[in-house]
């Protein structure tokens, strides 16, 4: 289509939507609504409130029937008993069915035109691309779980990945589901201690990597991280393949490391997936909490599949010609549910990239939009801040007609972006979906489902089907409109997480023990008139750095493995274009010189031990923490002195006063 065609289709399309009535931006009295249009609606699996409010009672009411019949879209070997058995915290779904991940993702795709269809886009940093069909995305596929085999990965054996956004990255994954391995994806952008810890906890035997992958034109060592986690011997791992995908020299341990591509040469093609249980376990994803070291989240088969593969269904409305984009990295649950798993199980077209969006000019997103015609497109609200920071011009410089649906996640989502999003990516006329969930949870929660709900900037709306969302004060009673509580999930959902790898007992107390029976998200979060959810935030000491997770406890526990750090405390601050900033008080030892120094030095240190995602933006020396009598440090106060705001709330608890006096008058070395 030709920019004039396009800009007067988009024109068009602005027109049905329904104009805000006031534009005011305070989120409280947000009162702009967008209604799908009815071109839109028209085609939508979902396509009115109606419709989506009789679904929604139906799977509250008797989720054993509409888990029952969603469940009969999924490929069986063996059919389910029972839909649910459910003895809080612990909950089985479709137990007595046995089916394979990788078998509904590829196999059952296989007898039809799907077959030579594209599973994946591929478009590498520097600019090589690949189509990969679905039939040699299974032959791959098959390959590769054949090497698995050839060095002895059983069932049940955890085998790491930490590898670039590559489409080998996706086969891995599928391998391991195809043999019935559990898989841990680490983030590229963690660190070699992170791989180490992750590799400790998970018990894996095995790891898969690359010699590197590129990021903003530089190369990430990613052997060269993972031989150092290794060094020393001491983990459980065995086995390292190695893809070949910088080319540059990498350390090559004698019967340990071993190439992708020569081990391809032993094996064929020839693998059939095995059938499992229901509640086998998927894969593990280390995500941060409020305390202590990162929790490996469990995921099982069956339910977290159904969930996927339901929501790229009714929330993206996937359809066989759509070219479908998600931005996250395979590190991040979003890049298991929403790259791999959702998208493939619906038989969609995936695309994926492997770098930055500012390389090598900020227009690469929207140039990579309009060369493949992307028509669905998911990103996080940090991308989209720093889209406006560089100007519209960037994007105006390309057609972006073809994207007819548009998704957040991440982070709320403030109301000036979603109207920039709207407007100027959406040209008026794409639905958004604002999808709020987390790892835990494996997929979308609250969410509008895009050809029914009136959307507003800012909320995610309304809860998906299986959901049932509340928001209440400490003693569990439900808040009024427009108060902030807690939110809840109080009724089990397919996909949930099935617990924390080898603590039961965190499981139990994280999530299951605030309001008894009910799940507990951590965020904090109100309803509007009109029923919707807005969520603010999270009101533990978890950060959202960029729609990353980061516990503030990790950050601390690196800072004082550091020598000259006595104590730290870190907090959040706002961030324009991050939403939060990592901002870190930190007390050294007696004759330590604080200054500039020692401030760039701590910000390497906590680079190095948990990864460029957690480098702080600002180290604050000080004399002294602000505790309270019991020792526990104010939080409050710090986060009001980060964000250099004026101090607020009761300080009579303060052990001591002066403390904060000295905080507040202490300049930051930057
Ligand atoms: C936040 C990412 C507001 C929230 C899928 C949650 C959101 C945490 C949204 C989970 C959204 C995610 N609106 N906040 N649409 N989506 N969050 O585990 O605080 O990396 O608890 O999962 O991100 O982050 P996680």
């Amino acid at each position: 289509m030709s920019q004039k065609a396009a800009s007067q289709k988009t024109a068009k399309a602005a027109k049905n939507v329904k104009p805000a009535t006031t534009s005011t931006k305070s989120l409280l009295v947000e009162n702009r609504v967008f209604k799908p249009a009815a071109e839109f609606s028209k085609k939508a699996r979902i396509s009115s409130m109606a419709q989506y409010r009789k679904m929604h009672e139906e799977s509250l009411r008797h989720p054993e029937k509409f888990f029952a019949r969603e469940a009969k879209e999924l490929a069986w070997r063996k059919p389910f008993k029972k839909v649910l058995d459910w003895k809080c915290p612990n909950a089985k779904w479709f137990t007595g069915g046995q089916l394979n991940v990788s078998e509904n993702c590829l196999d059952r795709h296989l007898d039809g035109p799907r077959k030579t269809k594209a599973a994946i886009i591929w478009e590498g940093e520097p600019g090589e691309k690949r189509v990969i069909t679905y039939q040699q995305l299974h032959r791959d596929v098959c390959r590769f779980s054949n090497v698995l085999k050839r060095h002895k990965v059983r069932k049940g054996d955890r085998v790491v990945i930490y590898m670039p956004m590559v489409p080998e990255a996706a086969v891995a994954m599928l391998a391991c589901t195809r043999i019935g391995a559990v898989h841990s994806v680490v983030f590229g952008g963690f660190s070699a201690e992170s791989i180490k810890d992750r590799v400790l906890d998970s018990g894996a035997t095995v790891v898969i990597t690359a010699d590197g992958g590129y990021r903003r034109g530089a190369v990430v060592p990613l052997k060269k991280n993972v031989d150092d986690a290794l060094k020393g011997g001491d983990t459980p791992v065995k086995t390292v393949i190695v893809l070949r995908r910088t080319g540059q020299d990498v350390h090559i341990e004698e019967g340990r490391d071993y190439w992708w591509h020569r081990e391809l040469e032993y094996v064929d093609a020839n693998c059939p997936a095995v059938a499992l249980d229901s509640e086998a376990p998927l894969f593990i994803l280390y995500t941060s909490g409020s305390t202590g070291k990162p929790k490996g989240i469990l995921h099982s088969t069956a339910g977290y599949l159904l969930h996927a593969q339901m929501t790229c269904k009714y929330v993206f409305d996937l359809r066989d010609d759509d070219v479908y984009w998600c931005t996250a990295d395979i590190g991040w649950v979003t890049g298991h549910s929403y790259m791999v798993y959702g998208p493939l199980a619906m038989g969609a077209t995936s695309l994926m990239y492997e770098g930055a969006p500012n390389w090598p000019e900020n227009d690469r997103f929207w140039r990579i939009i309009e060369e493949y015609a992307v028509t669905v497109f998911y990103t996080a609200p940090t991308a989209i801040r720093a889209f406006m920071k560089w100007g519209d011009d960037w994007l105006k410089k390309h057609d972006l007609s073809s994207l007819r649906l548009l998704g957040t996640v991440g982070e709320p989502i403030n109301p000036e972006a979603w109207m920039w999003y709207h407007k100027l990516v959406g040209g008026g006329r794409c639905p958004i979906v604002d999808t709020w969930w987390q790892t835990e949870t494996g997929g979308h929660m609250i969410t509008p489902i895009p050809g029914a709900t009136p959307t507003k900037p800012g909320t995610a709306t309304l809860p998906f089907f299986g959901v049932d969302a509340a928001i209440v004060d400490d003693l569990g009673k439900e808040v009024g409109t427009n108060e902030q509580g807690k939110l809840v999930i109080r009724k089990p959902w397919p996909s949930m997480l099935r617990g924390i790898w080898g603590d039961k007992k965190r499981y139990q107390d994280t999530y299951w023990s605030e309001f008894k029976g009910w799940y507990f998200a951590g965020d904090g979060a109100r309803r509007d008139k009109d029923g919707y959810i807005w969520i603010i935030g999270r009101i533990d000491d978890v950060l959202n750095v960029a729609g990353h997770r980061l516990g503030t406890a990790e950050v601390e526990s690196a800072l004082v493995s550091h020598p000259a750090v006595a104590e730290s405390a870190v907090v959040g601050r706002p961030d324009e274009l991050k939403g939060q900033g990592v901002v870190c008080f930190v007390t050294v030892k007696e004759g330590v010189k604080a200054g500039r120094e020692l401030a760039d030095a701590l910000k390497s240190h906590v680079r190095k031990v948990i990864g460029p995602v957690a480098t702080p933006d600002e180290i604050r020396f000080a004399a002294a923490l602000p505790k309270t009598r019991s020792g526990k440090i104010m939080r409050r106060l710090l986060k009001q002195i980060a964000a250099g705001e004026t101090l607020k709330g009761d300080t009579t608890t303060l052990e001591d006063i002066n403390v904060i006096a000295a905080l507040a008058a202490a300049s930051g070395e930057d």
